[in-house]
């Protein structure tokens, strides 16, 4: 016998924030949980494990689709940005979303738009140092979106850990009242973390990128080992990344998982972060390690 699968609807699609709002509202009106997904588009696996997630855990669920100029330096990507609305919006209906904003620029940023948010300390390093402005725009478009929203708890991958940390600190020091829950990176089967941009990668480039998680890799398991030695460790993710031809590191890092902090020494919980530039594609990978 065969089983007929039921499509799911398509999504809800709001623009302007009457429209959000108003999709939002009945859901709230009856007590139903909201679950919110905020993305930039170009949607793949990752994005989908983030919606899959939050409709496993909450009522009602909303993807943002927005490409945020404020997170993108003037030499950034922000016009190639790839934007397939269609295939996106139909990614979300099949991941299970309910409702999915997608401003315009004009919606989030009208003319004469002039309030920031900062999280002094977190947006100024390693990602933050080398996009500057960049994580001033994400605290920005975040807080927005989570007013907007006014879910119960908001999906993050663990792919941006800086990020991720940058919107939990924020989300707790502004007291706005949703839960951010982060979910773990998914990768392809050679390692590769998923990304939107991976899309610009040429199938060499593709291939040297790998050397990211190579090197998270061989850190891993060298303090698997027990390895213990952060400098060395340190020197190693760099060395790893940088005999690959083509690559230019960025940075390679192994600091406090709940600070990044610097470190001297060991401690429990740590996470190497690393960046790198194949060609003109910016890749960031990072691996949570643990002290057994
Ligand atoms: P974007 O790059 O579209 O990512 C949206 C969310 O998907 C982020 O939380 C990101 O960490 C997560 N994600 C990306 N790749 C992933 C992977 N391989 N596995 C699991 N999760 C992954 O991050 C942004 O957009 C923007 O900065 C945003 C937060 C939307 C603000 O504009």
């Amino acid at each position: 016998m065969t089983q007929r699968i039921q499509p799911s609807p398509p999504p809800v699609v709001a623009e302007t924030l009457a429209e959000i709002r108003a999709s939002i509202v009945d859901s709230r009106k009856v007590g139903k949980s909201i679950g919110f997904v905020p993305t930039m588009g170009a949607l793949h696996a990752g994005h989908v494990s983030l919606i899959e997630r939050a409709r496993s855990e909450c009522d009602t669920v909303v993807v943002s689709i927005f490409v945020n100029p404020t997170q993108f330096g003037p030499n950034e990507d922000f016009q190639r940005y790839p934007r397939p609305r269609e295939l996106d919006l139909k990614i979300c209906g099949d991941a299970g979303a309910d409702i999915v904003f997608y401003p315009s620029v004009d919606v989030m940023y009208p003319v004469g738009y002039r309030t920031f948010v900062e999280v002094q300390g977190l947006s100024d390093i390693l990602e933050g140092a080398i996009r500057p402005g960049h994580f001033r725009g994400v605290a920005t478009v975040v807080t927005k979106l989570f007013m907007i929203v006014l879910a119960d708890r908001a999906y993050f991958g663990q792919k941006d850990y800086q990020q991720q940390l940058l919107i939990r600190t924020m989300t707790t020091e502004l007291n706005i009242p949703t839960a951010v829950v982060t979910c773990p990176t998914l990768r392809d089967p050679d390692g590769m973390a998923m990304s939107s941009r991976n899309a610009y990668l040429s199938p060499e480039e593709r291939q040297r990128g790998l050397c990211l998680s190579k090197a998270l890799n061989l850190v891993a398991n060298q303090v698997e080992a027990g390895e213990r030695d952060i400098l060395k460790l340190q020197r190693q993710l760099c060395e790893q990344m940088a005999a690959t031809t083509g690559i230019s590191v960025d940075y390679g890092v192994i600091v406090d998982a709940r600070t990044l902090s610097e470190l001297t020494e060991a401690v429990p919980e740590m996470v190497a972060l690393v960046a790198a530039r194949v060609g003109t594609t910016r890749l960031i990978d990072n691996r949570v390690l643990r002290l057994a």
